[in-house]
């Protein structure tokens, strides 16, 4: 159902987008956003990371906000970032994110629920000591890897 949303909504931005001006206008923005997201993202991820491999000392409150920010961020409905016509093969260098993503069989959305799901397992006992940090971080970092491995570009 999920993915029927995601797919309905694409459709949406790209009939919104007639003019190709217009379509590219649109769809650069998005690619902004969605790169400001992800590096959004990271800078949460980047000190709880520190802390579970010891570069950093523990502090259940941090821990507790940047791992509750993780999960918001997960939750949001980014579709609207995503629209078709965004992915390498057609803005070039200006995006990593590859057509397979929009692609029939897709499973980018299963790989944004696994992030949710190991965010929101994180976020629930990040502040409860390190050993629980250490427990739920490592399902959060593979999810991560899970949609890059398939649907982001090396970097050039
Ligand atoms: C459902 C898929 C998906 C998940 C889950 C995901 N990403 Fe990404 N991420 C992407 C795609 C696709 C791009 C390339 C976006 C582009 O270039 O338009 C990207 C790009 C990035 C970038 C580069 C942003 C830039 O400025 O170019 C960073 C950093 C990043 N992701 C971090 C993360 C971290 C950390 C996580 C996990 C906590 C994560 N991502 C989870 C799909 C995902």
């Amino acid at each position: 159902m999920k993915s029927a949303r995601f797919a309905t909504l694409c459709l949406a931005a790209a009939c919104v987008c007639i003019s190709p001006a217009l379509a590219d206008g649109h769809a650069e923005k998005a690619v902004k956003a969605r790169k400001a997201m992800m590096q959004v993202v990271a800078f949460n991820l980047g000190p709880l990371g520190a802390m579970a491999k010891g570069e950093a000392e523990y502090d259940a409150e941090a821990a507790s906000t940047f791992a509750k920010n993780l999960e918001v961020l997960s939750k949001m409905n980014t579709a609207a970032m995503w629209p078709a016509g965004s992915d390498n093969s057609v803005l070039g260098d200006k995006t990593r994110a590859l057509p397979a993503a929009w692609a029939e069989g897709s499973t980018v959305m299963e790989k944004h629920q696994a992030w949710t799901t190991a965010s929101t397992q994180l976020a629930a006992v990040a502040g409860d000591g390190l050993d629980a940090l250490k427990g739920a971080i490592g399902d959060v970092g593979k999810s991560c890897g899970g949609c890059h491995d398939n649907y982001r570009a090396e970097k050039k």
